[in-house]
């Protein structure tokens, strides 16, 4: 359901999302260096849970890891396949990716579980910590907050969420949080990213 909902909010305004934020001219110095470093550690394959429009997958890619992007809009990915052509993308939810048990290095989710009810988020990240192998990585870009709360996204509402809270999820579904990661620039949300480790057992 709410799947559903977020699938037809960003169809209504891929063109939209793409034009602002689909490129990597958008993007921040200091996440370009958190992505990058992040990366850099992990061994084997790279999923970008969410990945849009692709800029981050074809990032990845660029720096020498194999990187595929999965994406629930067909019109993100269709546009990714594109501009893209040498990455792979495919359509697919966060709630059931298709990798085998243990077999990726690391999962990148930018901005992509914010949209998830509060009490749903285990979900997508049970499924992280299943496809990931033990002591591979997860880094999950998020808007921060004092408490978990709905705000009204431009695309469709989303949630801030404390770091310790987000921490604890991560921890209840088989994590180890490593690094925490927040931004306060005036007149924009708290960003925020943490990067955990797939702990050997759940
Ligand atoms: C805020 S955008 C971020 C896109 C990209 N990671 C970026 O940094 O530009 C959120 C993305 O997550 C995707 N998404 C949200 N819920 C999803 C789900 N359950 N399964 C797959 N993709 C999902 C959306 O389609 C959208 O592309």
């Amino acid at each position: 359901m709410v799947n559903e909902a977020s699938r037809a909010a960003y169809a209504r305004r891929a063109a939209e999302y793409i034009e602002l934020l689909g490129s990597m001219t958008a993007v921040h110095p200091l996440d370009l260096q958190l992505v990058s470093t992040w990366a850099r550690d992990v061994h084997g394959e790279i999923i970008d849970a969410g990945s849009g429009p692709g800029h981050w997958t074809n990032f990845l890619a660029e720096q020498g890891h194999a990187a595929r992007g999965v994406d629930l809009v067909p019109e993100f990915v269709e546009y990714a396949k594109n501009t893209f052509p040498g990455v792979s993308f495919t359509l697919g939810s966060l709630d059931s990716l298709d990798a085998g048990t243990g077999s990726v290095g690391g999962i990148l989710s930018w901005y992509s579980l914010i949209h998830y009810e509060p009490e749903t988020i285990r979900i997508p990240l049970l499924e992280f910590s299943r496809a990931l192998k033990p002591g591979g990585t997860l880094l999950v870009g998020f808007f921060e907050g004092q408490a978990v709360e709905e705000f009204a996204h431009a695309v469709t509402p989303a949630y801030r969420w404390p770091v310790d809270d987000l921490g604890t999820e991560l921890n209840a579904t088989g994590f180890d949080v490593l690094e925490s990661h927040i931004r306060k620039t005036t007149g924009q949300r708290p960003l925020a990213a943490l990067v955990a480790r797939r702990r050997d057992a759940l």
